[in-house]
C-alpha cells in the first residue's frame, strides 16, 4: 500500500488557508500555488541519493554531499499542474518537464487526454506528477498509468488537496506510488469538486472564470 503523506508545515498551512479564501486574487493564487509547491518539493524529495565529495575549503578539506545525479523529470497535469512547475523548477534548475493534458468531462467525471509529450528518456527516471486537485482520482490514475505504460518505474504524485475518494482510488490502481498532499479534506460533492476545498484550481491559476 503506499505512503500518503500530508505535509502540516505551518508555513503551507498558512499559505493553504489564503489559498482557499474564495477572496484570493488571480495573483496571489498563483503565486500561492508555486509557492506551497516549493515547499511540498523541499520534503518530497528527501529520499534522492547524495554521494560523498571532497571540497577544499579556504581552511581545510571538507566531506561533503552532493546529489548523486539521479535523473528525475516533473509530470503536470495541464492545465492546473502548470502553476506548480516553477516552484519545483526553482529547487531543481536542471529537471526535466514532461507535460499531460487532461480534462475531466464534466458529466461523466472520466478523464479526457488531448496532449502528451515527455522527456525521451522519461521511462529512465524518477517521475513526480504534479496536479493540486486530487479529486475522484481519475485523472492522476489515467496520467500514471501512460507514464508506466513507457516503463516509468519511480512515480511520486504531489497534489495540494487530496479528497478520501481519490486517494482511494490512487491506492487501489496503483498501491506502488506514494501520495504527498498539504490537506486531506472531507468529501467530494455532487459535481466532484472538493469539499470545502478551492474550487476550480484551473480557473484560479489562469483566471477563466
Ligand atoms: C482538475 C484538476 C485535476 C482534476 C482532478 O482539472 O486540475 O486535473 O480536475 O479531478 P479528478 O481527480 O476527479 O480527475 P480539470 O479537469 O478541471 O482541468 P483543468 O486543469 O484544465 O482546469
Ligand atoms: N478539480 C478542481 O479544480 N477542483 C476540485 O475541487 C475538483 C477537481
Amino acid at each position: 500500500m503506499s505512503k500518503v503523506c500530508v505535509f502540516d508545515h505551518p508555513l503551507i498551512q498558512h499559505k493553504l488557508s489564503i489559498l482557499r479564501d474564495k477572496n484570493t486574487s488571480v495573483k496571489e493564487f498563483r503565486e500561492l500555488i508555486s509557492e506551497i509547491a516549493m515547499l511540498m518539493c523541499y520534503e518530497a524529495t528527501r529520499d534522492l541519493p547524495l554521494e560523498e565529495v571532497e571540497v577544499e575549503t579556504p581552511v581545510a578539506v571538507a566531506k561533503c554531499h552532493r546529489l548523486a545525479g539521479k535523473r528525475v523529470a516533473i509530470v503536470p497535469i495541464l492545465r492546473a499542474g502548470l502553476g506548480m512547475v516553477d516552484g519545483m523548477v526553482n529547487m531543481m534548475p536542471n529537471v526535466k518537464v514532461g507535460h499531460i493534458g487532461l480534462f475531466r468531462d464534466p458529466e461523466t467525471l472520466e478523464p479526457v487526454k488531448y496532449y502528451y509529450k515527455m522527456p525521451p528518456d522519461i521511462g529512465e527516471r524518477d517521475v513526480i506528477v504534479v496536479d493540486p486537485m486530487l479529486a475522484t482520482g481519475g485523472s492522476a490514475s489515467a496520467a500514471i498509468q501512460f507514464l508506466k505504460d513507457e516503463g516509468v518505474q519511480h512515480i511520486k504524485l504531489m497534489s495540494i488537496i487530496g479528497a478520501p475518494e481519490g486517494v482511494g482510488r490512487m491506492q487501489a490502481d496503483h498501491p506502488d506510488v506514494d501520495i504527498f498532499v498539504a490537506a486531506l479534506d472531507d468529501h467530494l460533492n455532487e459535481h466532484g469538486y472538493i469539499v470545502p476545498g478551492l474550487g476550480d484550481a484551473g480557473d484560479r491559476i489562469f483566471g477563466t472564470k
